[in-house]
């Protein structure tokens, strides 16, 4: 069977992060995940290079190896029979364990739950685990496969946009405390990452809306290129008349991989990924993350983001224009109005802040970005004045 490449490698201090990214990979995880595990001597014992049936048969008579899946019901039901039988063919024992969709699967609750089936099922450090689903479910996944046994060999196959183009990148996995989204986690290298951009031809817009926030910004932190593209074709990425490339997802995770390579840990360069998400997070908080989806409380942190970055002079009311354009196809289509302290309160439990304050990014231009920490309560009350004039227009 002919190799796989990676279209993609990633470095970080702990292990080489690969990227296998196109078409119809959901259809070739099996031999994806053979093809790594075979080359660290763990596979499920069916040698490559034998076709489809001769390694069903095979792995008929080896005692199979486990590997697992975990996905929600909404993703189960539109790709689970092909990951099953793609995994199966490569000559895994396939167990699947389903959770409802939504943010309440990022629990201690879930993580003792697969924990306690993973004990049952007899797992041990070499057994694959696969979060097959979007953020949520590559998050939780993620933290349970990085603190069982000290942690499992943990696949990501992402299948939003934001998974693809940035969550299932990274290595950032954990929970929600009732204290706030993401308190509890680590950083879990992924063995491998395999984006099917097909997996998201079943997006609902608005799904499709909020994934295109995360690509606006990495237009606006780091490629000028992309900002273009986004601004010529977004609509119709957003509508479905035009599929989104690979080249957009490539580009993303590209960028993405090298940021990481350069501050795995957030202290500094990664922080740029932050671009919207200080203003994002206070208002996904204020609509108790049921009013908001990710993306749209992105968009409108990158226009409060982007203003301030123009009243300061960090770059032209051009450029800001050209951002509030595109965050306007990415916006909440409805929004209850909301007051400027309200939001102002949700900023003061951000986990990002260092010594008191918020961490900002503001852009100096169409991909660049400058970490500010200097960012004042009369800028942001500006800023979130803006935001609600903006809307109503
Ligand atoms: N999504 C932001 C990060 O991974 O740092």
């Amino acid at each position: 069977m002919k190799k796989i490449s990676p279209t993609l490698t990633g470095h970080t201090p702990g292990r080489r992060v690969e990227v296998f990214l196109a078409n119809g990979l959901i259809d070739r995880l099996g031999e994806v995940i053979l093809q790594s595990v075979g080359a660290h001597g763990r596979g499920p014992g069916v040698p490559s290079g034998k076709s489809k049936s001769q390694a069903k048969s095979s792995a008929r008579s080896t005692n199979r190896s486990p590997i697992e899946i975990v996905t929600d019901r909404n993703v189960a039901g539109l790709l689970g029979q092909r990951v099953i039988d793609s995994l199966a063919n490569s000559g895994w024992s396939v167990n699947v364990s389903v959770t409802p969709a939504g943010e309440n699967i990022k629990s201690s609750a879930t993580v003792a739950k697969l924990h306690n089936h993973w004990f049952e099922l007899g797992y041990d450090r070499n057994t694959p685990v696969i979060a097959l689903g979007g953020g949520t479910v590559g998050d939780v996944t993620g933290f349970a496969a990085a603190t069982f046994l000290r942690g499992l060999p943990f696949w990501q196959v992402p299948t939003s946009i934001v998974a693809q183009v940035d969550a299932a990148l990274g290595g950032k996995v954990g929970i929600n405390h009732t204290r706030g989204k993401n308190l509890i986690g680590c950083f879990y290298q992924p063995a491998g990452i395999v984006i099917d951009p097909s997996a998201l031809d079943t997006l609902p817009i608005r799904e499709r809306c909020s994934g295109f926030a995360e690509v606006v910004k990495y237009g606006v932190i780091a490629d000028r290129t992309l900002f273009q593209a986004c601004e010529r074709h977004l609509e119709s990425w957003i509508s479905g008349d035009e599929a989104i490339p690979d080249s957009v997802i490539k580009r993303c995770a590209r960028i993405k991989l090298r940021i990481v390579a350069a501050d795995e840990t957030d202290h500094g360069l990664r922080r740029t990924l932050n671009f919207g998400h200080t203003l994002g997070h206070a208002f996904e908080r204020w609509g108790k993350y049921r009013a908001l989806r990710h993306g749209e409380a992105v968009a409108l942190g990158m226009v409060g983001a982007g203003w301030m970055a123009m009243k300061r002079g960090l770059w032209s009311g051009r450029d800001f224009t050209r951002l509030a354009k595109l965050c306007t196809l990415l916006r909440p289509r409805r929004l209850a109005a909301f007051k400027v302290s309200d939001i102002a309160r949700h900023l003061s439990v951000d986990k990002k802040r260092i010594r008191g304050r918020n961490v900002w990014i503001l852009p100096r231009g169409i991909g660049r970005v400058d970490v500010c920490a200097d960012v004042t309560e009369k800028e942001i009350s500006g800023a979130l004045s803006y935001i609600a004039a903006w809307l109503r227009s």
